[in-house]
């Protein structure tokens, strides 16, 4: 028998990728969305890619009649939790909308799950949890620091909170798994990132830049003590990390009471001028950037062991930052100019 999962925030760009590995694996994801930052047409390409018709509830996860019908008609073994705010710079000015959305909205599906007996969770979580990593790479023991931005501490406070909640609640079990660089999109370029307005991500604004949607690229900063004086961060192809939540919901089963944190990435640091060249090469786009001011709250650089995530999950990432890159493009440029 397939087993029934709850995708919130489905239509997401992780969301849609981790849907459509669902499917794959033979699960049936159940999309959850308010649709507040995806597109409804995103449903119809996820389909086309399954080759399935995908069940979608539409509504807020802080919603509890909404979530209490979704799971009574739904019966979910499991849960997978997308659904938040998730742009650090807007976390500043809205401090209260995501403390509200993110914390309740998970409060709310934690007492869903447990009234209706869904016992297994993979919450999405940040490696903005280590702050300002002292060795690198960062592996799971490296101690979390207070978080800089609203946005960050909603990833804490969750952790926290799903950590007591598998104590309270019999029978339930659950990963954050913390993310290190998303980028990249599904190779048939169905599906792939769709942020709103300017977008504060690097390749995001790498790919808008080479299709003329914007001007030119800030790079934040080459006077950092990396080896050419740029950020480095872990860039994982968002396929690799849709497949990470499938092998986790395996490891879930059969566990009870059971609380765990995974780091999901490549291993390995990447600088923002290699994405820059490595884009260039792969798209065959001369890309127009220049080096600007640092922007506050960068990290200078921050790379994940991948050890625990091999070990526990039994997975690793099998493509590379140029796969990733060449597939972002291979997206943005089925996109219509705004
Ligand atoms: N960058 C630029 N120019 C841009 C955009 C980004 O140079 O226009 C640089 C940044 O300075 C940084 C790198 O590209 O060095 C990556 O920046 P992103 O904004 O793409 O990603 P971050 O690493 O800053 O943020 C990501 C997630 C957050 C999460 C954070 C944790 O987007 O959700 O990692 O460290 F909180």
């Amino acid at each position: 028998m397939r087993k029934n999962i709850i995708v919130t925030g489905g239509a997401g760009y992780i969301g849609s990728h981790t849907v459509v590995e669902l499917a794959a694996q033979g699960y049936t994801p159940i999309i959850i969305d308010n649709f507040c930052n995806s597109e409804k047409a995103v449903i119809k390409r996820i389909e086309a890619i399954t080759g399935e018709k995908t069940q979608v509830f539409e509504g807020n996860c802080t919603d509890k009649q909404f979530m209490t019908d979704v799971f009574a008609h739904t019966n979910p073994v499991g849960v997978i939790h997308f659904a938040a705010y998730k742009a650090v710079g807007e976390s500043v000015n809205k401090p209260l909308d995501y403390y509200y959305n993110n914390v309740v909205s998970l409060l709310v599906l934690l007492e869903v799950m447990k009234e209706t007996h869904c016992n297994q969770l993979v919450f999405s979580s940040s490696c903005t949890v280590y702050g300002t990593p002292e060795k690198l790479p960062v592996t799971e023991q490296s101690p979390t620091q207070k978080a800089i931005s609203p946005y960050g501490n909603t990833k804490q406070i969750a952790e926290d909170i799903i950590k007591d909640q598998v104590v309270a609640h019999s029978g339930l079990s659950a990963v954050a798994l913390r993310y290190f660089n998303p980028i990249g999109a599904h190779p048939s370029s169905l599906i792939g990132e769709l942020p709103l307005g300017i977008p504060s991500n690097l390749v995001p604004f790498v790919t808008q830049t080479a299709a003329g949607w914007r001007k030119e690229l800030t790079i934040f900063g080459n006077n950092y003590n990396t080896p050419d004086g740029t950020n480095i961060r872990d860039y994982i192809h968002v396929v690799d990390l849709a497949k990470a939540h499938v092998k986790t919901l395996e490891y879930l089963n059969g566990k009870n009471n059971f609380y765990d944190y995974i780091n999901v990435g490549t291993g390995k640091g990447t600088s923002v001028l290699e994405v820059v060249n490595t884009f260039e090469k792969v798209s065959g786009q001369k890309l127009n950037y220049k080096i600007g001011a640092r922007r506050a709250g960068d990290v200078e650089q921050i790379y994940a062991s991948v050890d625990k995530s091999k070990d526990v999950l039994n997975w690793k990432t099998a493509l590379t930052v140029e796969d990733a890159l060449r597939d972002a493009w291979n997206w943005q440029k089925t996109l219509p100019k705004p």
